[in-house]
């Protein structure tokens, strides 16, 4: 079960010299590409920990017997978390369970999706604090048959601690005392004010690595708890994983797929292509392409380099999803500037399979279809338009992966986490922080009260003062 990198659209032979890379632009990297290798093989043992959560068989044992111990007593799970401490679990959910998870029957016959085989919960990720998605989630599900998983690893996210409150309070309403039961706690393992609020009120609790971040954490409880629940099988979720480090810890830039991944999107970068797109051919990779998304964004958008010095650098990746943004953002990519590079993920089998029908074969603009299957068009689709793209000389790649199972999904979430990491290296960035997420964090903090942080109160107040001239009524 392999995972194939096709990167001739965006060499010169093919698309030209004005847009394409050349071997040699490749080769110039190599240098590079080889201390970046050497940094993070020695740091997976230290401060780079999303490596190691495949190995981890602690962790898994962990989850799998909380994940026993409660399958049984709940419908449901409602899992708290925001950005890395959501998206991960999201993207499995998304990717491997049925794509009506939540309507089937938890008895029905036995079929390839987990909630069939394994009479899953339903899931739900509330990984915002609109009131208008929460409080109707909330008032539509039986709480007595709720479980909560609260996803936070700095223990004190503004919009995760909210729900988790307003989740308390319901909770202690609707089954008393019990409300313990219902919460499972994900956190570090010893900081933050939720590890030790857990270990007072004696919630049940799950650990995220300290040397593991938010957008790095999908191997950890973050994103296999709430995936065991829904029924996923996570050992062979972390199998592929594991698969696709020992690929992508190869040094040869020319045989490591994350590796060369990472170097065409930084040389498309330094050619001005700095908008990168994501183009799955795949319902069930929507959620995958926004992990991704984040996983990017955050990981290289930065205002300084690792000497501190202003870059102000970073790819803007965009999620688009074949067939649909065809008929969306295509005919930008087709015609607009030269400005994006595009990656699009194929799939080669579904699980499913529609015929269309031959009828009105009188009909030419029709009939044509009939006696050909979805799989078939979709396919043709996908041809067609990274053809389309390569004649108008725009930088396009293709990642497939042979079906869509725990084992290739483990792969793929690895060889993004791997690709982010060594393009944090090529862009001389720090991958693993987030400043700008957290001055965000502390504004808010300010503007809600928080303690400590009355000067970024006082900076919005500041910041809320508006010229009325550039303001219009409607
Ligand atoms: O990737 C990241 O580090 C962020 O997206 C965090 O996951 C997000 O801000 C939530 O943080 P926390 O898990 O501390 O609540």
């Amino acid at each position: 079960m392999n995972l194939t990198l096709d990167f001739n659209n965006v060499m010169s032979d093919v698309i030209g010299h004005e847009h394409g890379l050349r071997p040699e632009d490749i080769d110039v990297v190599k240098g590079r590409g080889a201390e970046i290798h050497k940094n993070l093989q020695e740091r997976r043992k230290a401060d780079i920990g999303f490596y190691s959560l495949p190995y981890d068989n602690k962790l898994l044992r962990e989850v799998l017997s909380l994940s026993k111990e409660l399958a049984g007593s709940f419908d449901n799970l409602i899992v708290l978390g925001i950005g890395g401490s959501s998206l991960g679990g999201r993207a499995i959910f998304n990717a491997l369970c049925h794509p009506y998870h939540n309507l089937l029957s938890r008895t029905g016959s036995v079929g390839v999706y987990p909630r069939l085989k394994r009479n899953a919960s339903s899931i739900f990720f509330c990984d915002n604090i609109d009131p208008d998605s929460f409080e109707p989630l909330l008032k539509m599900l039986d709480l007595r048959k709720t479980l909560f998983n609260v996803i936070t690893k700095s223990g004190e996210t503004a919009e995760t601690v909210a729900q988790f409150l307003a989740v308390k309070k319901l909770l202690e309403k609707e089954v008393g005392k019990k409300y313990k039961n219902h919460i499972v706690i994900t956190t570090d393992p010893i900081k933050g004010p939720l590890r030790k609020l857990a270990g007072e009120e004696g919630f049940k609790t799950l650990s995220i690595p300290p040397n593991v971040g938010g957008r790095y954490s999908v191997f950890s409880a973050v994103g296999l708890f709430p995936s065991t629940m829904a029924g996923v099988d996570i050992k062979k979720l972390l199998a592929g994983a594991r698969d696709m480090d020992k690929v992508c810890s190869i040094d040869n830039i020319w045989k490591n797929p994350a590796y060369m991944s990472a170097i065409i999107q930084y040389l498309a970068y330094q050619r001005g292509k700095n908008i990168s797109v994501i183009m799955p051919y795949s319902n069930a990779l929507r959620d995958f392409s926004e992990w991704y998304i984040q996983l990017w964004a955050e990981s290289l958008g930065k205002s300084v380099n690792l000497k501190g010095k202003a870059v102000n650098i970073g790819p803007t990746p965009v999620k688009a999803i074949g067939t649909t943004d065809q008929h969306s953002q295509l005919q930008l990519y087709m015609e607009g500037p030269y400005d994006k590079i595009i990656t699009f993920i194929e799939v080669k089998k579904f699980k499913n399979e529609v015929s269309i029908p031959k009828m009105f074969e009188d009909f030419k603009e029709i009939g044509y279809l009939g006696g050909r299957s979805m799989e078939e068009l979709f396919r043709a689709e996908l041809v067609a338009t990274r053809i389309a793209l390569t004649k108008n000389k725009r930088m396009n790649y293709t990642i497939t992966i042979p079906d869509i199972n725990p084992f290739t999904i483990g792969q793929l979430l690895f060889f993004f986490e791997v690709q982010t990491a060594f393009a944090g290296g090529l862009f001389n960035v720090n991958p693993f922080n987030q400043p700008g997420v957290e001055e965000g964090k502390k504004l808010t903090y300010g503007m809600m009260g928080k303690k400590g942080y009355e000067k970024k109160g006082a900076e919005v107040k500041e910041g809320l003062r508006r010229n009325k001239r550039y303001v219009i009524q409607g």
